[in-house]
């Protein structure tokens, strides 16, 4: 039976990243937003509370919490700004997890205990200049050399691409399949941003998450050793979607912390704002947006924690994390737009925080699989022309708390 209620472990990571989103990011957002820069005083504020690593076990240098602590973590930090919980969304969601799930221990032992430990910041890069929804339609390939593959390709719109450490890369190993588009060609490598070849930059001018660092990631030439191959060659296409499976959980619940956050933005400026001789509270329409967004928070949270409850018994939740992430995405933006509009035109300048909500909100219906992806999915899966199998590896077994 599932059981939303909260442990105290749950509970004590949740005030852990709500006094970050309090204290750190909240009061410099503004700031940090207008500059396109991150906040030099977040990346620290994480590790100190152990924000980096919580839900990898002990052994690997993390907390040994559990699935739904980490939504709840993102849900925190979103309230703040959407780029704080997208760090958890690429650091956890779409490497570190996926390592812990498919790599060996000597990998696990370089380079998820300093990733779980805060001291390394990582990445996920599927994603190229042409090729983003079509993730069978990318360029990159490494082609196997002796003891080594020889990389060559481009990552774009990579979040964390200037400031990561180490990143989790799909690349084609066989050409011929390439050439045909077969997904079992397509392998996964840890690859380090130090490395000859390797090369990153910052992209500005983006609608929202500007105080995120979004860039590229490039490979020319790169010596990657076989060591750093994860799993076999041929299993990159299914990493790549596991992966998809844990960073699209981390935004559908961080979507929540934003709906809240323009629930919570309304509320108070309902109270202060009158127009007509009254509070604009008073007024039906702005009630109505305002009913709306409280009641997309009470339907979309149990979405991302359904997904949370499967994750913590090891089962596969790729339906379920779809529809959480589609759903909870769509009403962060209808919020978003909605709080614009109960601010007037005060929403649509920076002195207030609903611009800001609004952009931001954008870029989740597009990352992590668009929309329409989701919308596609989902179809397919009650068509029946979608069926989940039990995959090779899935999250290990977490207690609740
Ligand atoms: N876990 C494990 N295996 C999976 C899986 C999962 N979640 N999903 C699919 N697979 C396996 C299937 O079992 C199947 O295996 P077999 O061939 O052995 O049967 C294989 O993978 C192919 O699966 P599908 O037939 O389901 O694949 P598809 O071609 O239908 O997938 C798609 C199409 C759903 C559109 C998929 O390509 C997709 O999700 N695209 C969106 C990609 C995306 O979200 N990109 C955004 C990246 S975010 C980013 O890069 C930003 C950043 O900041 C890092």
């Amino acid at each position: 039976m599932i059981d939303f209620s909260l442990t105290e472990s749950q509970l004590a990571v949740r005030d852990m990243a709500r006094g970050v989103a309090s204290k750190i990011i909240i009061p410099k957002i503004t700031e940090y937003d207008r500059k396109q820069e991150m906040n030099p005083e977040l990346l620290p504020a994480m590790k100190a509370a152990n924000l980096l690593g919580f839900c990898i076990p002990e052994q690997y240098g993390g907390l040994g919490m559990d699935y739904i602590s980490l939504g709840l973590a993102c849900e925190e930090l979103e309230y703040g700004d959407t780029s704080a919980r997208v760090i958890l969304s690429v650091h956890i969601g779409l490497f570190s997890l996926p390592v812990l799930t498919w790599a060996n221990e000597a990998q696990k032992k370089k380079y998820l205990i300093p990733a779980a430990k805060g001291e390394k910041l990582t990445t996920f890069g599927l994603t190229e200049p042409a090729a983003g929804s079509d993730a069978v339609g990318i360029q990159t390939t490494a082609v196997k050399q002796g003891d080594h593959y020889i990389m060559n390709g481009e990552k774009m719109w990579i979040s964390l691409a200037a400031v990561a450490d180490y990143f989790l890369v799909f690349a084609w190993t066989d050409l011929e399949k390439k050439k045909k588009r077969d997904h079992s060609g397509l392998s996964a490598f840890i690859v380090e941003s130090k490395w000859p070849g390797v090369s990153t930059g910052t992209l500005h001018g983006k609608l929202g998450v500007r105080a995120g660092n979004t860039g590229y990631i490039a490979f020319s030439d790169v010596k990657v050793p076989a060591e750093n191959l994860v799993f076999k060659e041929g299993a990159g296409f299914k990493i790549a979607m596991f992966c998809l499976d844990q960073g699209r959980y981390t935004v559908a619940a961080g979507s929540c912390g934003l709906i809240r956050a323009c629930r919570d933005a309304c509320v108070t400026y309902s109270h202060q704002r009158k127009t007509f001789e009254r509070e604009i509270g008073e007024h039906q329409l702005v009630k109505q947006m305002i009913a709306n967004m409280e009641a997309a928070y009470e339907y979309s949270t149990p979405l991302w924690m359904k997904a949370g409850w499967l994750k913590n018994q090891g089962k596969r939740s790729t339906k379920e994390t779809s529809m959480a992430k589609w759903i909870a995405c769509r009403e962060a933006e209808a919020s978003a737009a909605n709080a614009v509009q109960v601010f007037g035109a005060y929403g649509f300048s920076d002195e207030y925080p609903v611009e800001r909500f609004y952009r931001n909100s954008k870029g989740a219906s597009i990352y992590e699989g668009t929309r329409e992806i989701h919308t596609l999915m989902q179809a397919d899966y009650v068509l029946g022309y979608r069926k989940d199998r039990p995959i090779e590896h899935d999250l290990p077994v977490v207690e609740q708390g």
